[in-house]
């Protein structure tokens, strides 16, 4: 690939990733060149959320992000959301609840409410709603995840 070889900072760790073309995505390096394909490819136009992945701490799409200006930032996948073999409580929510189907939207939820349960309070239905309002799921299975990640909010300590 012609470009800068560059190293991303990924779930604590520094990833190197060899020469990066100014026009590639974060998404294309996640799943192309490191193999962390949690976040998906969906419209790959920054509607579905399907590819969310958090940035500096706040959730951005990575279809829309390129890889160049994420050099200096903390990056951090659904991979990094709980060590491996266990769950993170929202994982685990959302695995107690059903709220799964083809899973193919899964990690950019579970990205978006990860950001959402940094409020310290328990969230309403309406909060989980708007904090989900840029991720779709073709499954249209809202309801159970919506449910799922109030209940994970009601169930910090
Ligand atoms: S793949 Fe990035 S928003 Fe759909
Ligand atoms: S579970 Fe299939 S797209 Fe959401």
């Amino acid at each position: 690939m012609n470009g800068e070889p560059v190293t991303l900072r990924i779930n604590g760790a520094e990833r190197p990733v060899g020469a990066v073309a100014p026009w590639t995505t974060l998404l294309t390096i996640l799943r192309e060149e490191l193999g962390l394909t949690g976040a998906k490819r969906g419209c790959n136009q920054g509607v579905c959320g399907a590819c969310t992945v958090m940035v500096e701490g706040e959730p951005v799409r990575s279809c829309l992000s390129l890889a160049m200006n994420c050099t200096d930032r903390e990056i951090a996948t659904v991979e990094g959301l709980a060590p491996a073999g266990s769950l993170a409580p929202v994982q685990q929510a959302l695995a107690e609840g059903n709220a799964v189907q083809c899973g193919f939207c899964t990690p950019g939820i579970l990205i978006a409410a990860h950001a959402l349960l940094r409020r310290n309070e328990p969230l309403s239905v309406d909060d989980v709603r708007v904090g989900l309002s840029g991720n779709l799921c073709r499954c249209s299975g809202y309801k159970k995840i919506v449910e799922a990640i109030v209940r994970a909010s009601e169930a910090r300590p």
